[in-house]
């Protein structure tokens, strides 16, 4: 580890000061200014040529003199820092983290009011963020707006979804940053939780490209007690605005000094692989708070989920939603999902197949009333359906090596989750459950509380702290999106905080190009549960009257176990679907989801996106390549296998006629030997995909 201080550069007092700093290369530089109000701007550079104009940067304060003007420089200093870290779980066993930082300090004129500006240069972007010194002048307060600002240069092309406070669970609008307009877009998309305050807000991580061909990504780091970032654009200007989003009364945030903002980022590259791979998202959080890491590990599971959501079976017992509570409905209904016969198949399945684990959901009392009735207790997170007996099954996941994956379904009320969590993890603990998949459907309770506002993020980060006294690992849905807060606590394995494959049995569906934007977008910020391996792809197979679908080939859904990172993966079909493709179905077994080194080898967002990766401690490599509704072929070099090692490929890919639309299941497994220095033509139908195995032989 090396970390270089230099000395303050300057003390002097002066306006129109403006400082540099370059990235490790000298690809990227930011540059700091203060402009003749005393306005603090900031511009980035990627190759001498601007991406961000000269920026405003600022705080708006409650009740105070704003903190985005009358400004004077006090001194700066200098940093480089280069290490590299471990994660506990990833895509890479060691992560390089290589930056230039400049911390610019700054006192208001005649308030005496200090801040700093800490800004970091890498390779691959530029991330600062607003330091709150303790200070007898400014020690609480109440952030009303963050002014900070995005001066882009060119009208770029952009994946953006509407800047809802409440949900993230969009399809991606492809369109030039001068079409952004919430008005013009499809939100009738089977989510029940909106709210979108502004036509023209977007959420982050926003991924563009510059009509020269150049990857911008904005987005932010370290999201703790604070709220998550939206974008206000300027579509005429092609200026961005930060947009925190406020809690029941309109504030943003309450802060204490000394404090932190969280880090706002802007990745740069001409190679859109650069992005998709960049880790400088969880290098701008801390390093793990949590000593013992050995309890925390990667998981593929099966579960009672699917069943759920093509109507087959049901969460609840009585099969009476919306029934006053369970007292009044206590008669089984016959099609409740989480019985304990069912869960044993399941368990049965996983042991033959050597998956880790199996989620249950809908095994606990509260589904009758669960959904859109803004109740605030509807679960306790402990009493169990009378058909599911958890210390039976407890005792049998135990005996055949399986564990149990708990879920914890909060319908929004989280003060009610609040209250029951300790109780709710002592349960798990007492029947051997390692992980939770937490839920936040619904309107949140405390009512006015929004999903992304601070109060929830605190919420997020804190299940996350409190299960780790546990022992327990979190798996949250409908959560605030990651921002790298999984390196701080690295049993924040996988959030969905996105839209999943859920809505391809429900709604209008994930087009197919949707899988080559999560990459450049909502992983960046940490694992996804996007709950891949769907075989029957067609829901008129469970009803003959549904249109609904999955939007990709069959091979495709194999190839996402490796574009889509997560290092909890659901093998989320019925088992019998797998039971009817055997053979399609050993790459889901073989699959790993922990790794030593990842290879971005083709990316495109919006287009595709190739990922080779090595399994961790093992010899054995699996790419995934993955395409949009267009047909792909390509060539790859497989110059990543070991030199002088002989490797047999086993290539699921999809058959000369398949089709996401008129024939999505059609696929083919073909055999070879292969080295280091062959390579292997790539053909991708319209949505489809190709996975590959690759196992020594030598
Ligand atoms: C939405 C989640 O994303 C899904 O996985 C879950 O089954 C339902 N909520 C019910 O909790
Ligand atoms: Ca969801």
């Amino acid at each position: 580890m090396k970390h270089v201080l230099s000395l303050f550069l300057f003390f002097a007092i002066t306006f129109g000061h403006s400082q540099s700093i370059e990235s490790p290369s000298g690809k990227i530089a930011v540059n700091f200014k203060l402009a003749g109000d005393g306005q603090p701007t900031y511009s980035v550079n990627y190759k001498s040529k601007a991406v961000v104009l000269e920026s405003a940067l600022g705080i708006k304060l409650k009740d105070k003199p704003a903190l985005d003007a009358n400004f004077e420089f006090v001194g700066s200093k200098t940093a480089t820092f280069n290490e590299s870290w471990k994660p506990v779980l990833g895509e890479q066993a060691n992560i390089v983290n290589h930056y230039n930082e400049l911390t610019v300090s700054l006192v208001q004129k005649g308030t005496h009011v200090k801040i700093n500006i800490i800004f970091r240069a890498f390779d691959e972007g530029v991330a600062f963020r607003y330091d709150f010194p303790k200070q007898a002048d400014l020690n609480y307060f109440i952030i009303s707006d963050e002014v900070t600002q995005f001066n882009l240069t060119e009208n770029n092309k952009v994946f953006w979804i509407p800047g809802d406070f409440d949900s993230n669970e969009y399809e991606y609008n492809e369109t030039k940053l001068s079409e952004i307009d919430n008005s013009k877009i499809n939100m009738n998309n089977g989510i029940g939780v909106k709210s979108i305050p502004g036509k023209y807000m977007v959420q982050t991580p926003l991924m563009m490209k510059s009509p020269t061909g150049l990857y911008v990504n904005i987005f932010e780091a370290a999201v703790v007690n604070y709220p998550v970032m939206h974008l206000n654009v300027d579509v005429n200007n092609y200026k961005l605005t930060a947009q925190l989003v406020p809690n029941a009364i309109g504030d943003k945030a309450y802060l204490q000094t000394p404090c932190v903002s969280p880090w706002r980022t802007i990745m740069i590259s001409n190679d859109a692989r650069d992005v998709v791979g960049s880790k400088m998202i969880l290098n701008l959080n801390e390093p793990s708070k949590i000593e013992d890491t050995s309890w925390i590990k990667p998981m593929k599971y099966v579960g009672i989920w699917w069943e759920m959501h093509v109507g087959k079976s049901t969460w609840d017992y009585a099969g009476s939603q919306n029934a006053t509570n369970f007292a009044d409905a206590p008669k089984a209904s016959g099609k409740h999902g989480a019985t304990t016969e069912n869960t044993k198949r399941y368990i049965d399945f996983a042991a033959k197949n050597g998956f880790d684990g199996v989620l249950v959901e809908g095994w606990n009392v509260g589904w009758e009333d669960w959904n859109g009735n803004w109740k605030e207790e509807v679960f306790d997170f402990t009493t169990p359906y009378p058909d599911f007996d958890i210390a039976a099954l407890s005792a049998y996941a135990k005996s055949k090596n399986v564990k149990m994956i708990m879920h914890h379904e909060t319908s929004g009320s989280v003060a009610n989750y609040e209250r029951h969590l300790d109780r709710a993890f002592e349960n798990m603990v007492k029947y051997n459950y390692p992980a939770v998949k937490t839920g936040y459907v619904g309107k949140i309770i405390p009512r006015g509380e929004f999903h992304d506002g601070q109060t929830m993020v605190n919420h997020f980060n804190f299940v996350a702290r409190r299960a780790a006294d546990y022992k327990l690992m979190i798996n949250s849905h409908e959560s605030s999106r990651p921002t790298g807060y999984g390196r701080t606590y690295p049993n924040y394995v996988a959030a969905e905080a996105a839209r999943g494959t859920e809505f391809n049995a429900w709604s209008i569906g994930n087009p197919p190009m949707h899988e080559t934007i999560l990459p450049f977008t909502r992983l960046l910020g940490g694992p996804m549960d996007y709950t891949p391996g769907i075989f029957e792809i067609k829901m008129s197979y469970y009803d003959k009257n549904k249109t609904e679908q999955v939007h990709t080939t069959l091979a495709k859904q194999l190839a996402l176990y490796v574009t889509m990172y997560s290092p909890i993966q659901m093998a989320a079909d019925l088992l019998e679907n797998y039971e009817k493709y055997p053979d399609a179905f050993q790459f889901m077994k073989d699959v790993a989801v922990d790794w030593d080194e990842s290879k971005y080898l083709q990316a495109e967002p919006g287009d595709y996106l190739t990922i080779a990766r090595k399994a961790k401690g093992k010899e054995s490599w699996f790419l995934g390549a993955i395409t949009d509704e267009n047909a792909r072929k390509s060539e790859i070099k497989l110059d990543f296998l070991t030199k002088g090692k002989k490797y047999k490929a086993i290539i699921y890919e999809d058959a000369k006629d398949a089709d996401w639309k008129n024939n999505p299941i059609a696929y083919k497994i073909k055999t070879m030997l292969v080295r280091s220095k062959s390579k292997i033509n790539l053909n991708l139908a319209p949505g489809g995909g190709t996975a590959i195995s690759f196992e020594p032989i030598n």
